[in-house]
This record gives structure tokens, C-alpha cells and sequence, in this order.
């Protein structure tokens, strides 16, 4: 899908690899300044080498203040997307420690909650009508095994983008979440090789009957960012090639 993202300003975290990377490069490509934030420097490196003018930012969104400080110092921005996250399928709930669910939380939810108060404020500061995507997942709306702090990370982050979505609303600044299943991105090729067989039971369950390729996620991603969803807000954006509403597998 072509999108026109031209004089436009967008940050994107975990622009590193996967989703976060295909996000940075679309916008790139679609005339978008685009500022990628993420922890290793070296993916960021490999990504401004292949597109020279996006403006890398390291930063461990874990770190607050110091994110809070690199990304105070930009201009005013049209557009943030709060995609960095981590996974987390290792303790069944009764079992799940503090510190495993604190981190998790630090890593899918606080982030995007910082980021979306130092952008947002400037955006209102500067009478911008800007738009900001939280890349939440299938798992906010229904549960993995193992999933609590997982789980709990983007059902939380969907109700995040409902509350700053009612209260930006007046500024003019949208803000929804969107939901995918699975794209594979080094995330999931890590869990398969550790022994969850995601990607067959996406296959499984999903009407459409395969995974999403990366431009399937990266395309409503741009929508929600861009004018074509002027009146988009406080949604939850499914992208699931039907998994979601199908209670059964295949046989
Ligand atoms: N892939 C899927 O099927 C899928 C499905 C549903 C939802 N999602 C969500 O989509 C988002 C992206 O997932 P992905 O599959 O693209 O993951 P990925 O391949 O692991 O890439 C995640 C990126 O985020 C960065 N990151 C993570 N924590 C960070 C932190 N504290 N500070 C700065 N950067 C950080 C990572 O940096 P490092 O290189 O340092 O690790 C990496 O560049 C996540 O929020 C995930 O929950 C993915």
C-alpha cells in the first residue's frame, strides 16, 4: 500500500529489528523523518546504513529518565510508535515472579506509557494533531499459556490507548493500539526454537490459514498513523487473519 507521509515526523521504538524495523523503513520510504529508537546499537547501525536518513536513538526504554531525556530533546513530532516489547511464556501464573512480571510490564507497558507523555505533551504544546499507535497484540484480548505477565502487558496497553485516547482527543491527537497475531520476527523465531510451536498453531487457527507477512502489520500501522483514519481513536486494531473468532483448530 502506498502511503504519503511526506514533511511528517515519526518516532518509532524497537526499530531495531522485526515489526518495529519493517515501520521505520515504510515510513522511510514513504517521505516520513523518521527517528528509530532501540537498545542495541548495532541493529540501528545495520538499519541507517541500508536508510541513511533515519536518525538513530539508543535508548533502554527501561532507563525513564534517561529515555525521557533523549527524546525530550526532539522536535515536535506527527507521529510515535510504541512498538518495543519483549516476550514472556516462561512461568505458569501461580508460579510467575515478581521481578518476571515487573520486567515484562517495565519493557511492553511503562515504555510506551513514558514515551506517549514526553511526545504527546510537545504535540500539544505545538498544536499538533498527531497520531500514536501502541503495537499491542492478540495476547491483550485473549490468553497464552504461561502468558500472565505477557498478557497482562497488552491488555493493559489497550486500555492505555483507550485512556489517552479520551483524553488527547481534544487536542486533536489520536491514539489506538493495534492487535496482530504472529509475523515471524527474530521474537518469534526465538520462542519457536525454544520449543513453542507458535507458528503451527497460528497456522492452525487462522482462518486465512497462514501467518502475517511483515507488510500486513506494517500497512494498518501506517493507516492508524496517517490522515486515512482521521476519525480512527481508542480502537483496538485486530490484524489476525481471522484466528481470534475461530474457536476451533484445523483437523
Ligand atoms: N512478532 C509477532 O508475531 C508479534 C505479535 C504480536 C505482537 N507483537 C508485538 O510487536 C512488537 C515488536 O515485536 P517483534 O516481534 O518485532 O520483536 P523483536 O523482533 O524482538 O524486536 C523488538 C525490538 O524492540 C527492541 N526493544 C525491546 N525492549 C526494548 C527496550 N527496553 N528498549 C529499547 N528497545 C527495546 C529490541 O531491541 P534489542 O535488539 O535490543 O532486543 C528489538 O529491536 C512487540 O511489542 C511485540 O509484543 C509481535
Amino acid at each position: 500500500m502506498s502511503f504519503d507521509f511526506s514533511g511528517k515526523k515519526v518516532l518509532v521504538t524497537g526499530a531495531g529489528k522485526g515489526i518495529g524495523r519493517g515501520v521505520a523503513i515504510a515510513l522511510s520510504e514513504s517521505g516520513c523523518k523518521v527517528y528509530a529508537l532501540s537498545r542495541t546499537k548495532s541493529t540501528l547501525d545495520s538499519l541507517t546504513e541500508e536508510y541513511p536518513s533515519i536518525t538513530p536513538i539508543v535508548a533502554d526504554l527501561c532507563d525513564w529518565e534517561d529515555t525521557k531525556k533523549k527524546i525530550e530533546k526532539l522536535e515536535v513530532l506527527d507521529g510515535l510508535v510504541n512498538n518495543a516489547g519483549i516476550s514472556a511464556h516462561d512461568y505458569a501464573a501461580v508460579d510467575c515472579p515478581r521481578e518476571n512480571i515487573c520486567k515484562v510490564l517495565d519493557n511492553n507497558l511503562l515504555s510506551a506509557i513514558n514515551c506517549s507523555q514526553v511526545i504527546a505533551k510537545k504535540m500539544i504544546e505545538a498544536k499538533v494533531k498527531g497520531s500514536i499507535v501502541n503495537v499491542s497484540s492478540i495476547g491483550g484480548l485473549a490468553s497464552f499459556p504461561n502468558g500472565l505477565p505477557y498478557n497482562i502487558s497488552k491488555a493493559a496497553m489497550d486500555m492505555a490507548s483507550k485512556v489517552f485516547a479520551l483524553e488527547l482527543g481534544p487536542h486533536g491527537i489520536r491514539v489506538n493500539s493495534v492487535n496482530p497475531s504472529l509475523v515471524m520476527t527474530p521474537m518469534i523465531r526465538e520462542l519457536i526454537q525454544n520449543g513453542l510451536p507458535l507458528d503451527k498453531t497460528a497456522v492452525a487457527r487462522s482462518s486465512m490459514g497462514r501467518l502475517l507477512e511483515m507488510n500486513e502489520i506494517v500497512d494498518p500501522i501506517l493507516y492508524l498513523l496517517s490522515d486515512h483514519s482521521a476519525m480512527v481513536t481508542g480502537q483496538m486494531h485486530v490484524v489476525d487473519g481471522g484466528l481470534l473468532c475461530n474457536i476451533t483448530t484445523k483437523i
